[in-house]
């Protein structure tokens, strides 16, 4: 093939939705529930209130579904001209068939094809690259992706120390092939599955299925020793980001915004002080959502939609269960 009369689409974000559930579960009535305080929670975390999913007959499909139908009635897409919808989460409705495939039916996308993505906490980051990979090799034209969880369907509200953290959510965005010369420009990307049981669900998969065992230990509850993903966190969300805007020629003047996975404050705040970032250009929203897991990045970028101005340049970073982490670097395109 003539690699120079090849042409290079390149992908961008062209519509956002998103969606959180009414029920608000504050600190104050975490207080009741566990041994916790607000001060406690806020000072650790940041975090002073999420959502919370409180039908259970409704699971993350209903999350992803809402996002998706905000998104489609904004932009006024017509649900059949969807090449593909991926929905990243850790919270399928159920284990087996894909949450993706149920929604895309249910929203009318009737010729895509679906499937889920796992990556926790880095499952919209991770799926961004997969979806811009699909838009400028030429293969597809509208790819929706959906970050949504359920995190209090696999919350143990008597663990405070993963309790206080999640939230319920979901966030979705359309790539297609730029018509402005902006979007997607740059990734890296990592894992190391090394310490994987340090933040996890231990049960319900093929190393311990479903037993008495399982249930009576509440294996099936996610689980994390908070300390070792923090400082995991930190230093590698900090480091990728580093690298991404290093090879961009970005500094902390050219960098319009940085768009971090929202699991504690803290962490954001020590990876935008290594950055040398000012407050204005790192997007939070944490106080009101707490953890929303593969839901965090589309909120944000749904949230401060309107910050945003053509050719602004944006960097996501993310960290999460695996360990997966990674940064990207995207123009915005409208
Ligand atoms: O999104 C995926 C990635 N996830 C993350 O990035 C989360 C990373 N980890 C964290 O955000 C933090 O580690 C936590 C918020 C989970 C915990 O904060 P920490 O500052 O690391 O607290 P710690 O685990 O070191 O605990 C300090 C103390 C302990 O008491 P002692 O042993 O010092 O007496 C805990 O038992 O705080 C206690 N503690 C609490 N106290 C009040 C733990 N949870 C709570 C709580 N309320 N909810």
């Amino acid at each position: 093939m003539d690699l120079e009369k090849k042409k290079v689409l390149k992908a961008a974000i062209t519509a956002l939705g998103g969606y959180i559930p009414d029920t608000i579960l504050s600190n104050q009535k975490l207080e009741q529930m566990v041994d916790t305080s607000d001060e406690w929670i806020q000072s650790r975390t940041g975090i002073k209130e999420r959502r919370i999913l409180s039908d259970n007959s409704k699971a993350t499909s209903f999350l992803a579904i809402k996002a998706a139908q905000d998104l489609i009635s904004k932009k006024k897409l017509d649900p059949k001209t969807i090449d593909l919808v991926i929905v990243a989460t850790i919270t399928p409705d159920i284990h087996v068939a894909a949450t993706a495939a149920y929604v895309t039916s249910r929203i009318g996308a009737v010729n895509a094809f679906a499937y889920d993505l796992n990556a926790a906490c880095s499952g919209f980051l991770y799926g961004m690259s997969t979806a811009a990979a699909y838009i400028s090799s030429g293969r597809y034209k509208k790819v929706l992706l959906i970050g949504a969880d359920k995190m209090s369907s696999i919350v143990d509200y008597t663990d405070r120390t993963t309790c206080i953290i999640f939230g319920d959510g979901g966030g979705a965005v359309l790539f297609e092939p730029s018509s402005s010369g902006y979007g997607w420009e740059d990734e890296y990307y990592r894992s190391n599955g090394t310490d994987r049981m340090s933040l996890r669900i231990k049960a319900g998969g093929s190393l311990f299925p479903t037993s008495q065992e399982t249930l009576e230990n509440g294996w099936h509850n996610i689980y994390q020793d908070g300390k070792t993903v923090f400082k995991y966190a930190v230093a590698e969300m900090s480091n990728v980001t580093e690298e991404i805007m290093k090879r961009n020629g970005l500094d902390e003047q050219s960098l319009d915004y940085l768009i971090p996975h929202q699991a504690n404050k803290r962490i954001i705040d020590a990876t935008s002080k290594r950055l040398a970032l000012s407050k204005e250009k790192v997007l939070v929203n944490i106080e009101h959502y707490g953890n929303t897991t593969a839901a965090t990045l589309p909120l944000l970028l749904n949230d401060y939609e309107n910050k945003f101005t053509k050719g602004d340049k944006l960097v996501f970073t993310a960290f999460g269960a695996g360990f997966t982490w990674g940064a990207a670097h995207l123009t915005w395109a409208y």
